[in-house]
């Protein structure tokens, strides 16, 4: 490898700035699994098709095997490990093991941080709005129902807590 190709990038993970030498060309999702640490996002088709690597950047729910580290200059990134805080899991989280949200658990990542997204914009989402929040993820376990009621449950949650 040649380090003289790479370019030192900052990003704040989960509140905390990182220092990261990257390749031009090296994606999001790589530099946070290989580089950061931050392995609860998954890679799985690596072309913007299953949602498993989404993070939030600024807010934003993206598939972080879409966008290059090295644009990524300055921005806050979410990952599903910055969630729970102080070993007390994030509402979201909660509500996904009540609900069985989780079979396999693959897609639970992604789907968990597309949902804190959408719960941050709207925080009691119609089935139809939860399904279109979630549409970019994919579960192959096909355990949707018990998801959008781990959805559901998670924005009670959170609008209580409010
Ligand atoms: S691995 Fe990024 S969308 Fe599938
Ligand atoms: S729970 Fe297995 S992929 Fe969704």
């Amino acid at each position: 490898m040649n380090e003289n190709r790479k370019q030192l990038i900052h990003l704040t993970v989960n509140g905390e700035v990182q220092s990261v030498a990257v390749e031009s060309h090296w994606t999001l999702s790589r530099v946070l699994r290989n580089d950061c640490g931050h392995t609860g996002l998954k890679e799985a088709c690596g072309e913007g098709a299953c949602g498993a690597c989404t993070v939030l950047i600024d807010g934003v729910a993206v598939p972080s095997c879409m966008v290059l580290a090295v644009e990524q200059e300055g921005k806050s990134i979410e990952t599903v490990e910055g969630l729970s805080k102080n070993g007390v899991l994030h509402p979201i989280q909660e509500a996904w093991l009540e609900e069985y949200g989780a079979q396999c658990g693959f897609c639970s990542p992604g789907m968990i941080m597309s949902t804190k997204a959408l719960l941050a914009k709207n925080p009691d989402p119609t089935e139809d709005e939860i399904k279109e929040a979630l549409g970019g993820n994919i579960c192959i376990c096909n355990n949707y129902e018990h998801i959008i009621n781990a959805v559901r449950s998670a924005a009670k949650k959170m609008r209580e807590k409010a």
